[in-house]
């Protein structure tokens, strides 16, 4: 088992919130506004949606309280597909989804699902790191979302 010591300095390491808070970004303290008047803000956090569900879920949740704008959904809506998207697993996705979801040239994602189909599955980000060609920085970026 890791020590305390090491996990709070793995999570200063990747750059996260400690677990319980919001990740900074513009738009969070209007979440913490809006979307912690019924609920802790951090319930937020328990869904991954892509923008458009975003989008049916905060109104699902507003539905026409005047008093929030349709300028402070969309800012709220934006906090929340930048933050909570969907995962995406790397050893099942094909290579159009990859692509896609990290924002990667289809030349970089067909080699990911190549160098998968003749090593095997990836099962940490270190693995995917050691696809020839490929640009460890912009792999790093999408750290949390990544799924093996
Ligand atoms: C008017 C009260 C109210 C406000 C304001 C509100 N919620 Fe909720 N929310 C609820 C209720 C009620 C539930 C479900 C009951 C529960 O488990 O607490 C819920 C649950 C959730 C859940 C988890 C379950 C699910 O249905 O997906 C998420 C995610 C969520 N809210 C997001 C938001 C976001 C984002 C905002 C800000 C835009 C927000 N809520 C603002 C009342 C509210």
């Amino acid at each position: 088992m890791k020590s305390l010591g090491l996990v709070l300095f793995s999570i200063a390491a990747a750059g996260q919130s400690p677990p319980g808070a919001l990740p900074d970004g513009p738009g969070k303290d209007l979440v913490e506004a809006v979307c912690g008047a019924c609920h802790e803000p951090t319930r937020v956090a328990t869904q991954h949606f892509s923008k458009t569900e975003w989008q049916s879920k905060v109104l699902e949740m507003l539905q026409e309280d005047p008093d929030v704008t349709q300028q402070e959904r969309d800012r709220i809506v934006d906090y929340l597909a930048n933050n909570f998207r969907p995962k995406i697993n790397v050893n099942k996705a094909p290579a159009k989804d990859l692509a896609e979801a990290l924002e990667l040239s289809a030349k970089d994602a067909d080699a990911i699902a190549r160098y998968r189909e003749k090593n095997g599955n990836f099962k940490t980000i270190e693995d995917l790191k050691k696809v020839p060609g490929l640009d460890a920085a912009k792999i790093e970026v999408h750290r949390e979302r990544l799924d093996f």
